[in-house]
C-alpha cells in the first residue's frame, strides 16, 4: 500500500519533468537580480538594517516568543500599536496583521463569503485567493481577466451577495485593475471588493487603494510586506467591522500562533524607512521607464516594475532563461501550472537598484531573442 502511494508520487514528479516542468529548490545566484520582489532593494539595503538593528538592541524583549495564539497568550501592546500605526498610514479604520500574505487571503475568502453568496474572481488573480475561496462554501466563478463587461454581466445573472477579487497590480501579468471602476461597478451592485496589493504596496505609495483614495469603497485590502517593504508578513486593512469578523471567525487567524514582536518592528521599520527614502520610489521609476523605452513586447505594456516577455513553449523558455543566466542576469521563467500552457513567459522584476546599463544589457539580448524567432 505504501509503495503503490509513493510510486504513484513518483510517477507524477516523474511526468512533470519529462514536461519540463518540475519545481526545483534553487539557492539565490550571485548575479544582476531581475527576478526578485524586493523593488526598492529594501530586503539588502543596509540602512534599512542598521535602523532595525538598533531598535531590537533596545528592545530584546521582542525576540521572545509569542507563545500562543493572539487570542491566548499571544498578543502584546507592542503589536496593536503597531497595527494601530499601520492603520493610520493608510487611512483606514483598522489592520490585522499575519504571518504572510497566503494566510490573509486564506483568512479573508475562507471566513467572509458565506453559503449562499458567490465570489467573482479575476482569472488571473492569485493562488492564494483561489485557495481562501476553496475553503469557503461560497459559490465561485471566474471573470476574464479585467474584463469590466463580463464581470457585470456575472453581477447581473448571479442572486445573492456577491464578493468580487482581484489584484490592484497582478503579479505575473504586471498590468493594474481598473480599480476606480470595478469600485463604480460594485457599489452598482451592491458587491463587496477585496483587493489584494501585495505588488503595488511600497511601490505606489501604500498601494492604490490608497493613492486613489478608496480606502472605504473597498470591503478589504491586502498589503504585504515582503515584496516591496523588504520584510515579511501581510495585514489586511478594513474597518472595524471587518476586521472584528476576522478576529472572530478567521481560523487562519484564530489557530495559529502569534508572530514574536520583533515582526511587527521590522514591518514598522520598514514604513519608517520608506518614508525617509522617497527616493527609492522614484529611481525605481526611471528604472521602469529604462526598461519601457526598449519597446519588448510585454503582456501588459503597462509602466509597471513588473515587465512579462512572451516566450510561448517550456523548452524555448527555459533556454531563454539558462542563456541569461549564463550573462549573470536572473529572471523568472513562469511556466505551467503557474501560467497555462502557451502562454509561458519571462518575468522580469525592475528594482530600483538595478542600473540603466544591466536593463539596456537584458533588453537588447531580449530583442536579438525576438527578432529571430
Ligand atoms: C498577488 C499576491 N498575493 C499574495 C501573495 C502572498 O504573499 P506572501 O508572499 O506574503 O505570502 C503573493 C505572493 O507571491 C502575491 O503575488
Amino acid at each position: 500500500m505504501r509503495d503503490g502511494v509513493l510510486a504513484q508520487l513518483s510517477q507524477d514528479l516523474a511526468r512533470r519533468e519529462e514536461q519540463g516542468i518540475l519545481r526545483e529548490l534553487r539557492v539565490k545566484g550571485q548575479g544582476v537580480d531581475f527576478y526578485s520582489n524586493d523593488y526598492l532593494g529594501l530586503a539588502s539595503n543596509n540602512a534599512c538594517h542598521e535602523m532595525l538593528t538598533a531598535a531590537l538592541q533596545h528592545n530584546p524583549q521582542w525576540l521572545r516568543g509569542a507563545t500562543g495564539s493572539r487570542l491566548v497568550s499571544g498578543n502584546s501592546a507592542f503589536v496593536l500599536s503597531v497595527e494601530d500605526f499601520i492603520a493610520k498610514q493608510h487611512e483606514t479604520e483598522r489592520a490585522l496583521l499575519f504571518p504572510s500574505g497566503y494566510m490573509a487571503n486564506l483568512a479573508l475568502f475562507s471566513c467572509l463569503p458565506k453559503r449562499n453568496d458567490t465570489i467573482l474572481l479575476d482569472e488571473f488573480v492569485h493562488r492564494s485567493v483561489i485557495d481562501g475561496c476553496r475553503l469557503s462554501f461560497a459559490k465561485k466563478m471566474r471573470f476574464l481577466h479585467n474584463d469590466l463587461d463580463h464581470l457585470e454581466s456575472r453581477l447581473a445573472k448571479t442572486p445573492g451577495k456577491c464578493w468580487i477579487a482581484v489584484e490592484s497590480l497582478y503579479s505575473m501579468e504586471g498590468d493594474f485593475a481598473p480599480l476606480h471602476d470595478l469600485v463604480l461597478l460594485a457599489e452598482r451592485y451592491g458587491a463587496s471588493l477585496i483587493v489584494d496589493e501585495a505588488h503595488a504596496m511600497g511601490v505606489f505609495g501604500y498601494g492604490l487603494v490608497y493613492t486613489q483614495a478608496l480606502q472605504e469603497r473597498v470591503c478589504a485590502t491586502v498589503v504585504t510586506y515582503g515584496k516591496a517593504m523588504g520584510a515579511h508578513g501581510a495585514a489586511v486593512l478594513g474597518n472595524n467591522t471587518v476586521i472584528d469578523y476576522l478576529v472572530n471567525f478567521a481560523a487562519p487567524f484564530i489557530y495559529t500562533t502569534g508572530q514574536p514582536d520583533w515582526f511587527a518592528a521590522t514591518i514598522r521599520n520598514s514604513y519608517e524607512f520608506l518614508k525617509m527614502n522617497p527616493r527609492l520610489r522614484e529611481d525605481l521609476q526611471s528604472r521602469i521607464t529604462c526598461f519601457t523605452s526598449a519597446g519588448l513586447p510585454t503582456f501588459s505594456g503597462a509602466s509597471s516594475p513588473v515587465q512579462s516577455v512572451p516566450f510561448p513553449g517550456v523548452a524555448r523558455l527555459m533556454a531563454v532563461r539558462e542563456m541569461l543566466e549564463s550573462q549573470s542576469l536572473f529572471t523568472f521563467a513562469v511556466r505551467p501550472p503557474t501560467v497555462q500552457s502557451g502562454s509561458e513567459r519571462l518575468r522580469i522584476s525592475l528594482h530600483a537598484f538595478n542600473t540603466d546599463a544591466e536593463i539596456r544589457q537584458l533588453t537588447t539580448i531580449l530583442k536579438e531573442l525576438h527578432d529571430t524567432e
